[in-house]
């Protein structure tokens, strides 16, 4: 007697049996905030013969059989008790299409292979996304699986599910702000990374110029002696940079008497992010003509 048990339990156990489910995410619409609506329907080839049942299931549906079935042959979803078509999965074409709300409805799916029997796989499934969902995705949905047995006996699975529609409560709306400014903060951060990116592809920050210094007669005496004499040129950037820039300095053209060594110095004085000035000096007793200076300024 014991032993009789033992082996009814283990074959219950191992039982092979096919099973319908419709599944929906989520199970109702929040009126205008609902993003999404995903309804699967599937065929379940399944070693356990406990049902777990989402949504509503008529009493006259097929919601599984006690044995894997051997093919599936087509899926078909219709809405309301008008039996509106919604989507049919088929194998001749094999492709799933959205039958009704074409703007926003997407739809794809699987009829599978003969006789997948791994327990617990889903054999075949449609599945079915709204975009932005609204009063006319609710109501009945019902599912019907066309599935052929071993036998090649024609079998039909259905099964039901309802979506309803909710007006938001203060709590969907706060958590739904909350979800919105956490959005908000992620995309400010990758609009600046993106900001800095292009700050970065941007070519530098870069001018150039020429000042000239000529007839070192009327430049300025140098208060420290061996007759050095100097002048200054302002230089105003086009456009102020952030910090001061590196400046780099070249004599362009030189003209000088040739009565005399040939001494020139020019350097750069008092560099800020507005400008510079150049300094063209000389001493003893050379005579500058004409010093012409050429400048770059590039972003440090
Ligand atoms: C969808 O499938 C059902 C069931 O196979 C069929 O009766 C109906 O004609 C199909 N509709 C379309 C538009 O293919
Ligand atoms: C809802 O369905 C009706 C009838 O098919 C259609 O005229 C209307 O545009 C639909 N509304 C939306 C928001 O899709
Ligand atoms: C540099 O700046 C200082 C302080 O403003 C000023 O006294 C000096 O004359 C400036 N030098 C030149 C060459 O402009």
């Amino acid at each position: 007697m014991f032993r009789l048990l033992t082996t009814l339990i283990l074959w219950v156990a191992l039982s092979e049996a096919s099973k319908i489910v419709i599944q929906s995410n989520p199970n109702y619409l929040l009126q205008d905030l609902t993003k999404t609506l995903t309804l699967r329907c599937s065929l379940l080839d399944t070693a356990t013969t406990t049902t777990t049942m989402i949504g509503r299931r008529d009493a006259g549906d097929l919601t599984e059989t006690q044995y894997d079935v051997q093919s599936v042959t087509a899926i078909s979803v219709v809405r309301n008790s008008q039996n509106e078509p919604v989507a049919n999965l088929t194998s001749q074409p094999s492709a799933a299409v959205p039958l009704t709300d074409l703007k926003s409805l997407k739809v794809h799916g699987s009829l599978g292979k003969n006789h997948a029997s791994s327990p617990n796989s889903e054999h075949a499934f449609l599945e079915m996304q709204w975009d932005h969902p609204g009063q006319n995705q609710t109501g009945g949905y019902t599912c019907y699986i066309y599935a052929v047995d071993a036998q090649g006996q024609n079998i039909v699975f259905s099964t039901s599910a309802e979506i309803g529609q909710e007006f938001p409560s203060a709590d969907d709306m706060l958590s739904h702000i909350s979800q919105l400014e956490k959005t908000v903060d992620a995309l400010e951060q990758r609009l600046q990374a993106v900001e800095i990116k292009l700050g970065l592809l941007k070519p530098p920050h870069a001018e150039e110029g020429m000042v000239v210094c000529e007839d070192s007669n009327n430049w300025n005496r140098d208060p420290y002696g061996n007759n050095g004499r100097y002048v200054f040129h302002n230089v105003k950037f086009q456009t102020p940079y952030d910090k001061p820039p590196m400046v780099s300095l070249g004599i362009d053209l030189l003209d000088e008497s040739s009565d005399a060594y040939l001494r020139i110095h020019t350097d750069i004085d008092n560099l800020t992010k507005d400008g510079f000035t150049v300094r063209c000096g000389t001493w003893a007793d050379t005579y500058i003509f004409k010093v012409r200076v050429r400048w770059v300024s590039v972003v440090a």
